[in-house]
């Protein structure tokens, strides 16, 4: 029987690679793969008044896996609290489906080396993946504004950190370099004391590290390599990890799982809706395909189908496809019909 996935291709460049997504998808996976297309994000707002309506979360929940391309965009922005945003479908699909464990792999391949700012022997060989905790932290703490104040409250319970340190511990091959800002935050030290326990009582034989967010940033360029696994907190990780996909040459390229519900897992690049180059084909698909390997790998058991996307997305590279933001002139469309090709 199929599998059916949901996709939301959400705002700006969103639509424009969703759409080369799902025919890679389906050359891939030939009458596997069901489609089901909702209107998400700003276009939800345009359409519904909300994000994300109930019916998109059920369909959602219903589904085996959920592919989203990326919302938001300078027509919904505003600094009024009482105006909906297209970021809170997002928050509300990750916390509806209880998606606390965001992966997002940084692997630099050799053919993108010159497209980085960084200096190849830099990049070489670094392999890391981020864990970031996705559903707690100052993104869902209460909030509050009145004319002259705001606040928004930071908090963790010790059993959140338990299960995201047990994804990073479970996920590493050597070592986990925790990430916090403890000589400072409460929630921080709380973390710090969270995972040392994790890490003691179950997984001894990984190494374990704490390291500042600021020297964490620092060492993230200049000693990429050093890095196996990152565990961190919502904000932290969401800053990290566009900084780490610059050692891949451009944010582009960067997909992300969200697991850890019991229903399906939400997949989806790193990148935003681009509202600065949307509409004019020329986004770089990769990291949507990427992120639709990581759904049939991790959202749908399709493991050989899924190396064969990142296969064929590698070969493409080393043939020479530069989108924009790699350094070349490839449109949308040819990216993917290189793409499709090498399949
Ligand atoms: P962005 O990631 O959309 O863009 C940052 C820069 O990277 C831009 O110069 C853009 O052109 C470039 N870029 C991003 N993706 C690209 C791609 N696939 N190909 C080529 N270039 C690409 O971040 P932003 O500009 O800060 O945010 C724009 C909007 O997107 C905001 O409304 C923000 O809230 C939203 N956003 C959504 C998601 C998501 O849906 N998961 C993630 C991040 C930002
Ligand atoms: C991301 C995005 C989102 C986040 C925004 C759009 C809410 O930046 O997926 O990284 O901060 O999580
Ligand atoms: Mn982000």
């Amino acid at each position: 029987m199929a599998r059916r996935i949901v996709v939301l291709p959400g705002d700006g460049i969103g639509p424009e690679v969703a759409a080369p997504a799902i025919e890679v998808l389906n050359a891939v996976a030939p009458g596997e793969l069901e489609f089901e297309e909702h209107v998400f994000g700003g276009a939800s707002i345009d359409a519904h008044g909300v994000a994300l309506t109930d019916q998109t979360l059920a369909a959602c929940r219903g589904a085996d896996a959920v592919l989203l391309a990326a919302v938001g965009g300078p027509k919904w922005d505003s600094t009024d609290p009482s105006r909906p945003r297209p970021e809170q479908g997002l928050l509300g699909l990750r916390k509806g489906l209880g998606l606390f464990a965001n992966l997002r792999p940084v692997r630099p391949v050799p053919a993108l080396y010159d497209a980085s700012p960084l200096k190849h022997e830099v990049i070489d060989r670094t392999d890391l993946l981020v864990v970031r905790e996705l559903t707690g932290g100052i993104y869902f703490g209460e909030k509050t504004r009145d004319e002259d104040s705001a606040s928004d409250a930071c908090v963790y319970t010790r059993a959140e950190i338990e299960r995201i340190a047990r994804v990073a511990f479970g996920a590493a091959r050597s070592r986990v370099s925790s990430v916090d800002k403890a000589n400072v935050l409460e929630t921080s030290r709380l973390w710090r004391e969270v995972v040392r326990q994790v890490h003691g009582a179950e997984f001894p034989n990984i190494e374990l590290e704490h390291v500042l967010v600021d020297n964490a940033a620092m060492r993230l360029v200049a000693a990429p390599r050093h890095f196996d696994v990152i565990l961190t907190e919502n904000m932290f990780g969401d800053i990290l990890s566009d900084e780490a996909a610059m050692l891949t040459g451009s944010i582009g390229m960067l997909p992300s799982a969200s697991l850890g519900g019991d229903g399906p897992g939400l997949f989806e690049p790193v990148h935003g809706s681009a509202p600065d180059i949307a509409g004019n084909g020329e986004a770089n698909p990769l990291a949507m395909f990427l992120s639709g390997a990581l759904m049939l790998r991790h959202g749908l058991s399709l493991g050989e189908q899924a190396a064969a996307v990142e296969s064929a997305v590698d070969r493409a590279l080393a043939g020479g496809l530069r989108t924009k933001d790699l350094g070349g002139d490839a449109t949308t469309a040819e990216a993917t019909q290189v793409v499709l090709n090498h399949l």
